[in-house]
């Protein structure tokens, strides 16, 4: 336990992983979240379904992936937290700059996260509330429009973040996150299965699954590719700080691709469920979309779309409900505590703070914008937009420059040997410095620029 990263209490004492299963369950912990089935089917549905899929995936595969290997290899060979990892590699005043751009994405994405994580965790409550009769209470607790409620909800939320970040049960969380991701998908597959035998499903797997080519721009290019960033936890340094614990014997490839699956196909079964739900919602009389074909409210969307579909269900649908949510609520914790743990390990290294001190301060501090967000819901939209859309994307270009023309392909290379034995000679070592020098940062960078054509 003393050795555990979340379990050390002096600013000295870093910690590490218990093991190689506890940094892939906590990195896949960090990726499976909110993006996986709140921000995936919505952009989906907003961006024109399989098309955004399609690019997705690629998007996921081809610069998410190389940028993941590429983030934990920084972390785990200078032992840092993103600013004092650019500052143990170069001599370069600017990246140090990269690294805490970071740690600014990561603080005001979760000022954010945690307002959606808590409408999450009340609907655990609605379906509660609306078995046992509770009617006033569910339809208090369900009211995403209700600020002091989401405020209440969030601080919640947050508090439990900080007792993880300070108290060190990451035991538990590695407990936690190795039972949930099974149940997840568990409860997923069924739901699926039971949604495919409604009548009226199928337009949504045929959205879903059929794409119209036509519909690729660079619209949707940019919101896959934000959106593969947010759900993989990259471009802030979340697995730079994550690699910082790793040990020496874990091969870095392997448990890169592994979180890059796991998310990926958690994104994707929530996309099977969720469209077509919301294909079956709106012929039940819910209002989704727009005659303009836009979403009417994206923000909300699987909020209301979801909860339709579990009351359709009868009693059984409150279990499938209540523990549907209680396991994205688990899930969206692994995530917040991966985003506090960025700048609170900045803290710790940079400016000598104890974990405890640095929890509370940056936590309460981002619980504060957090409040304005619980009144304000519809802010959610720019803060996507600036720090996950643009900043998270921004801050993987810099990293791949960063890895390809100043501390070289080589020497990381060299650092992920250790636990990957024939590393030189495998395939791997001749693929990933090609998307690292050239293929991640021009496709990100090609798509910045058209993004200057949208707005
Ligand atoms: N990947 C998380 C999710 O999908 C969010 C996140 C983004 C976590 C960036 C850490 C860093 O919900």
């Amino acid at each position: 336990m003393e050795d555990n990263l979340l379990a050390s209490a002096s600013s000295t004492d870093r910690g590490s992983w218990n093991s190689k299963l506890g940094f892939i369950l906590a990195a896949a912990g960090s990726a499976v979240g909110l993006g996986n089935i709140w921000g995936f089917p919505t952009q989906v549905a907003d961006n024109g379904g399989a098309a955004f899929l399609i690019i997705y995936l690629l998007t996921s595969f081809l610069i998410g992936f190389p940028v993941m290997v590429a983030e934990i290899t920084i972390g785990r060979k200078t032992g840092k937290n993103p600013v004092g990892a650019f500052k143990a590699l170069s001599s370069s005043k600017f990246f140090p700059l990269v690294g805490l751009w970071g740690v600014i994405c990561g603080v005001m994405i979760l000022s954010f996260y945690t307002v959606i994580a808590g409408w999450a965790f009340g609907y655990a409550f609605e379906e509660i509330f609306y078995t046992i009769g509770l009617d006033q209470a569910a339809v208090w607790i369900q009211d995403v429009g209700n600020g002091s409620k989401n405020a209440l909800v969030a601080a919640v939320f947050m508090l439990a973040t900080i007792k993880i970040i300070t108290g060190g049960v990451s035991e538990g969380i590695e407990r936690a996150t190795k039972t949930m991701m099974p149940l997840l998908i568990g409860v997923l597959l069924i739901m699926i299965i039971y949604v495919l035998f409604q009548p009226g499903s199928s337009e949504g797997i045929v959205a879903y699954l059929l794409p119209d080519f036509s519909l690729i721009d660079s619209d949707l290019i940019f919101s896959a590719m934000g959106q593969s960033f947010f759900s993989l936890s990259l471009g802030m340094g979340a697995l730079i700080t994550y690699g910082s614990y790793l040990s020496k014997k874990e091969n870095i490839p392997q448990a890169a691709a592994f979180v890059t699956l796991a998310d990926v196909g958690i994104a994707f079964l929530a996309g099977l469920l969720i469209i077509p739900a919301m294909y079956l919602a709106q012929s039940n009389g819910v209002e989704i979309f727009k005659d303009s074909g836009q979403l009417i409210d994206s923000t909300t969307l699987v909020f209301t779309v979801l909860p339709a579909l579990f009351h359709s269900m009868g009693t059984i649908g409150v279990i499938f409900g209540v523990t549907f949510f209680l396991l994205l609520s688990i899930a969206a914790l692994t995530s917040t505590i991966s985003l506090l743990e960025v700048p609170v390990s900045y803290a710790i290294d940079e400016y000598n703070v104890t974990r405890k001190k640095s929890a509370w301060t940056i936590g309460l501090g981002i619980l504060a914008i957090s409040m304005v967000i619980a009144f304000r819901p519809d802010f959610i939209d720019y803060f996507v937009i600036v720090f996950n859309n643009i900043g998270l994307p921004a801050g993987g270009f810099l990293i791949s420059v960063f890895i390809a023309y100043i501390w070289k392909t080589d020497n990381a290379l060299e650092e992920m040997s250790h636990g990957f034995a024939g590393i030189k000679e495998s395939l791997f070592a001749k693929v990933w410095p090609v998307f690292i020098k050239y293929i991640c940062p021009l496709a990100i960078l090609y798509t910045l620029i058209q993004m200057i054509g949208i707005f």
